[in-house]
């Protein structure tokens, strides 16, 4: 068995806009690398980024002493982690590290779990910093594509995404909360109205068929979210802007990435991608906020970094 092993794992965005918490999908803008080593005893994190280094209080951290509890495996393991996806942007930051942990965890001692302890474990270490379990991220990050989070009992539902779906993300440079999915959870209503389910609903099961289809145009055309992204757009300075000037610039859909602030476009391939991700820019810019745009596209997940 080896005694050290690399995982990366991809950033992804949750919601999609109407599937909160039970929508996600792998993106490749960024990674995070996980390498866990055997050591004599205890369990360690080295790092060179600002992220807590107590396990306690670190999503691959818990996620590994988690584990390490639950298959009673003795001896130590040091945890390098390199952070790549951003964090406290809604990109998955806490959960690419969490599903990398998870995975590499899973090749280290030979387990071979199937894809749903795999989430389930990832799952336990973002209680660290969203205070409480959603599945949406680790999901996509563990297994990649899009993913479906069926719950009690916990089933993820995996579907390949059309390969010509491209994204457009406008990562804003702005301060954010420093419990940031707690806060942004906090303001989303407790009650919603009969209608305003019934549309989230009806574009949530057009957005799975859009991917069963593989049909962008139909995923972008019901990214309409009347719930969770009108509770929260007032944290996001420019945003009505930058939806805006994307959707003018061709993008189908438009929506918060996760808990935001990052915005997210969906488009396809053969559109100007360049030219929405500069017309987000220009939405934020309009509130004097300079940000960051990438173009995207659906990925894998959690892999051992040498395949
Ligand atoms: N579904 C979660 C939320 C994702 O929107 O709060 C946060 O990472």
């Amino acid at each position: 068995m080896a005694s050290k092993i690399t995982v990366k794992a991809p950033s992804s965005t949750a919601n999609l806009g109407p599937g909160f918490d039970v929508f996600g999908l792998a993106i490749d803008a960024f990674h995070d690398e996980v390498t866990l080593t055997k050591t004599k005893s205890g369990v360690t994190i080295i790092t060179d980024d600002k992220i807590p280094t107590n396990p306690e209080k670190n999503t691959a951290g818990l996620v590994v002493k988690n584990m390490k509890k639950k298959f009673k495996i003795k001896g130590g393991i040091e945890i390098k982690i390199k952070k790549g996806v951003p964090s406290g942007f809604g990109m998955g930051s806490s959960a690419a590290s969490a599903a990398a942990a998870a995975v590499a965890f899973d090749k280290l001692f030979a387990l071979r779990l199937d894809g749903n302890s795999l989430v389930e474990f990832a799952g336990s270490g973002e209680k660290a910093s969203a205070g409480s379990i959603h599945y949406d991220n680790v999901a996509a990050s563990v297994l990649g594509g899009f993913v479906i989070v069926k719950t009690d009992p916990l089933d993820i539902i995996r579907v390949e995404p059309p390969t010509n779906l491209r994204m457009c993300i406008a990562v804003p440079n702005i301060d954010v909360p420093k419990k940031k999915t707690k806060v942004s959870r906090s303001v989303i209503p407790k009650k919603i109205k009969l209608t305003d389910s019934i549309l989230n609903l009806s574009n949530a099961s057009a957005i799975v068929a859009g991917f069963m289809k593989k049909d962008p145009v139909l995923i972008g055309n019901s990214i309409k979210d009347v719930i969770v992204e009108p509770a929260r757009r007032h944290m996001i300075p420019g945003f009505a802007k930058v939806k805006q000037n994307a959707l003018k610039a061709g993008a189908l859909g438009v929506t918060i990435s996760g808990a935001g602030p990052s915005v997210i476009a969906f488009s396809k391939s053969s559109a100007n991608l360049k030219k929405i991700c500069l017309s987000m820019s220009r939405g934020f810019a309009s509130k004097k906020i300079k940000c960051q745009t990438i173009i995207c596209k659906p990925t894998k997940g959690a892999a051992d970094k040498r395949k």
